[in-house]
């Protein structure tokens, strides 16, 4: 098979891409405009693959879209490629709509006249899978109620909302023009390449830094954890065998407050750099309470049942496992994140090629 990824530069794209090409025998385009949150070394020796080729393509571009599907003549889509940040969205939200919206209706398009192209095999065989998130659903309140694949959408943020809208297109494209597609709707992730603007990154590096950790509001907001590779494994599942036009929920069954995944990190840092930085007692003291973000959601949680029953995937890591993997990798990885930090990454672009 091979699978034209875009966003394949970004946390969860790069695992996908990492997955695939150490998991299977499949091939990759990794289709990505390396915007802020794109960065080539997260797909790390992967790129070294025969089977990888990079295309640094915009989502909003139909023209280069069009070459890139009649180039490649991939057999599916997974789509990655969005504006992911909450915080960004609300400050500025016209770049969300220019590509989640505007950009998913492109590549939809570009499917399509690809696919019209196809033999009729070719056609039962190729996949549209759109990768969405649990931020559509809006927010629980109760503490024993789940999203499920039939939850109504209810969106709070930009980000969501414009995930939300291009959820209801692939799903528009499938009814209407019969394209072979897939949805899934995953709960927060975490683990290696994640971008430090996120909530568990950033967590990390400050604490290492004796940087305050601001935690929005009371910190009592839930999220439900999935550690990343657990993440593209399911994806990839779907992929292979889901049935085309559902949509599966995928989830951790991890229910964590902001707070207590905040001390759990320091906790973690206190067992694997009991050095601190200067005048710093315990890395919990650097906690602050911060205003909270407009619009904030109280607790995601996913019923992840249709998944683990229908194609049979679980999660490898627990939130224990999975949390110490990342503060472990965020140790021994300095190099990756000191180079985002400082802005490096994006001078280091190896433009095309592998
Ligand atoms: N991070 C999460 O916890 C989470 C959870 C559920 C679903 N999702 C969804 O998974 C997908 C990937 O999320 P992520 O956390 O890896 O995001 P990310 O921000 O880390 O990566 C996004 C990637 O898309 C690329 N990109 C952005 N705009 C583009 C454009 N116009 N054309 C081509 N490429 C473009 C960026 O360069 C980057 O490499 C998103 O669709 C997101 O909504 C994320």
């Amino acid at each position: 098979m091979k699978i034209l990824v875009t966003g394949g530069a970004g946390f969860i794209g790069s695992a996908v891409v990492r997955e695939i090409i150490n998991g299977s025998r499949d091939e990759v385009v990794n289709l990505d405009a390396l915007t802020y949150a794109g960065n080539l070394q997260s797909v790390g020796l992967s790129a070294d693959s025969e089977r990888y080729v990079f295309e640094q393509v915009n989502i909003c571009d139909r023209e280069a879209l069009d070459r890139v599907f009649q180039q490649h003549q991939p057999d599916a889509v997974m789509h990655l490629a969005a504006e992911s940040h909450v915080d960004r969205s609300i400050d500025g939200p016209a770049v969300f709509v220019q590509t989640n919206v505007v950009g998913t209706y492109n590549l939809l398009e570009a499917a399509r006249a690809f696919y019209l192209q196809l033999s009729e095999e070719q056609q039962q065989n190729f996949r549209f899978h759109h990768i969405s998130t649990d931020e559509v659903y809006g927010d629980l309140h109760g503490t024993d109620d789940f999203f499920t694949e039939s939850t109504p959408y209810a969106p709070s943020s930009p980000y969501s909302a414009t995930k939300a809208s291009s959820d209801h297109m692939v799903r528009a494209w499938g009814r209407t023009y019969g394209l072979p597609i897939l949805v899934t709707n995953c709960s927060n992730n975490y683990g290696p390449y994640h971008f430090p603007e996120k909530l568990i990154p950033h967590m990390i590096l400050n604490a290492l830094d004796g940087k305050a950790l601001p935690v929005y509001g009371d910190g009592l907001q839930i999220r439900d954890w999935l550690y990343v590779e657990d993440h593209a494994r399911a994806l990839l599942t779907v992929l292979k065998n889901g049935q085309p036009g559902e949509t599966y929920n995928i989830g951790g069954n991890n229910e964590k407050t902001n707070i207590s995944v905040v001390e759990t990190i320091c906790s973690l840092l206190e067992e694997l750099v009991p050095n601190k930085p200067a005048g710093i007692n315990q890395y919990r003291d650097l906690i602050t309470y911060v205003k909270d973000r407009p619009g904030h959601d109280v607790r995601y949680a996913i019923d992840a049942s249709k998944i683990k029953t229908e194609l049979g995937w679980q999660p490898q890591e627990t939130f224990e496992s999975g949390i110490r993997k990342t503060v472990e990798w965020y140790l021994s990885n300095s190099v990756w994140w000191k180079n985002v930090l400082s802005g490096e990454y994006r001078l280091e672009r190896m433009g095309s090629g592998r």
